[in-house]
């Protein structure tokens, strides 16, 4: 008799994402004469980048040639992308981080849940609350954890991000060893500043930890004292591991290229307590389960490190900052208290309700879909996220429909 794996019975109903987006088709089929504006998931809404695009079509027609067809490429990565990974988001910021440490993939989704393969079962785990559902439930599929009981999963350490802390988490007090950082933080767009990173790289350090260290939202940082990487910080390159995307920074969530930073000095320790290098592992998963980025996505990836494509990221992340700053400024005229929106495109909105309650009231009222925060955790009660990713017209009228339900 075939059997299941039983740690998917702990896992909740559905993926929050999924969940919300049956919500709003069921809500659109029964009013089917409301337009609704989508400020949910962080899904970009703008075309390419015109340089991507040209180096997207060239690289089309490279392969329709024999000559300059390509098949399967390097799992890692092409060099040409690779290099200008590691020259523009890491040598620039003064992070040694070489090319070969970088290793391209499909989504920093898939990267930031499938590193966990690689740590044994019985590791202690801390995830901040509120939290990216991936992180938590890829630990609970692989069944390092408890049952789902009083709102959290048994055997996890939890990483309260509240107003008291600012929404960055203080160190666990019991000892951890594998830590989810996520900064600028999805859910809440709270950033974290060097001097705060740098106590939990010391912590990991000190308790032989690692980090997996999230920053697909780096490209809306423009306060440069924060960091973009975890790795401008003295002594990270031992004790971290980072996860990027192409999805935010170049629009490219329906195109599909991110990238994952293992550098050679990591490592983690069998049950003898040797040491393994964990570029090995992940080079080997990657290997056996990946065959690469496909050519065109690559050049189109590469195209972002010209000085056109660096031109037109920024304008991109210019253009969505219009709409955080929007977001922010009807927060202040309804007197809702909110961080983020500044460094992020996310705006986590304290609702003084219910999240699902008040996710239903903005849905029903005023047409517009937000994420509840619920949905990212226990603390995230209370809250509702903001995406600033839509049209400086969308955003318009859903801050206007917002003001009239709300007021
Ligand atoms: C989000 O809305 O949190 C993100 O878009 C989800 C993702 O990037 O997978």
């Amino acid at each position: 008799m075939i059997t299941i794996n039983e740690n998917y019975l702990k896992l909740q109903a559905s993926y929050l994402f999924s969940d919300i987006a049956k919500r709003v088709a069921a809500f659109e089929k029964n009013n089917p004469d409301r337009d609704v504006i989508k400020l949910g998931i962080g899904d970009v809404t703008k075309g390419l980048m015109p340089a991507s695009i040209k180096a997207f079509h060239e690289a089309v027609d490279e392969m329709a040639n024999d000559a300059t067809f390509k098949g399967y490429g390097p799992e890692q990565g092409y060099e040409f992308l690779r290099e200008a990974i590691a020259v523009n988001d890491f040598k620039s910021r003064g992070a040694d981080i070489s090319a070969d440490e970088v290793f391209v993939s499909d989504g920093a989704k898939c990267d930031s849940g499938n590193i966990q393969e690689i740590f044994s079962q019985d590791i202690k785990i801390a995830i901040p609350d509120p939290v990216y559902p991936v992180y938590l439930d890829t630990n609970v599929m692989a069944g390092r954890t408890g049952i789902f009981a009083d709102g959290r999963y048994q055997g996890l350490v939890y990483l309260d991000s509240t107003r008291e802390n600012n929404f960055v988490p203080a160190l666990p007090e019991e000892p951890v060893d594998l830590i989810y950082l996520c900064f600028p933080n999805n859910p809440t767009g709270s950033t974290i500043s060097k001097q705060e990173l740098k106590t939990w790289v010391d912590y990991a350090r000190d308790n032989k930890a690692l980090i997996l260290f999230d920053a697909a939202y780096e490209a809306f940082i423009s306060d440069d004292s924060l960091p973009k990487s975890i790795f401008e910080i003295e002594g990270a390159k031992e004790v971290a591991i980072e996860f990027r995307s192409f999805s935010k920074s170049a629009g490219f969530t329906g195109t599909r290229c991110a990238y994952t930073v293992v550098p050679k000095e990591c490592a983690a320790y069998d049950s003898k307590g040797n040491k393994h290098l964990l570029h090995a592992l992940w080079n080997r998963r990657h290997c056996t389960k990946f065959n690469g980025v496909s050519y065109p996505v690559q050049r189109a990836a590469a195209a972002v490190y010209t000085e056109q494509g660096k031109a037109e990221s920024k304008a991109l992340i210019d253009y969505y900052m219009v709409n955080a700053r929007a977001v922010c400024k009807t927060m202040d005229e309804l007197g809702y208290s909110y961080v983020g929106g500044t460094n992020s495109p996310y705006i986590w909105v304290d609702g003084k309700t219910d999240s699902w309650e008040f996710f239903d009231m903005l849905l029903n009222k005023a047409g517009v879909v937000c994420t509840p925060g619920a949905g990212f955790g226990k603390c995230g009660n209370g809250y509702i996220r903001i995406s600033a990713f839509n049209s400086h017209d969308k955003v318009k009228q859903a801050m206007e429909r917002i003001k009239a339900s709300l007021a």
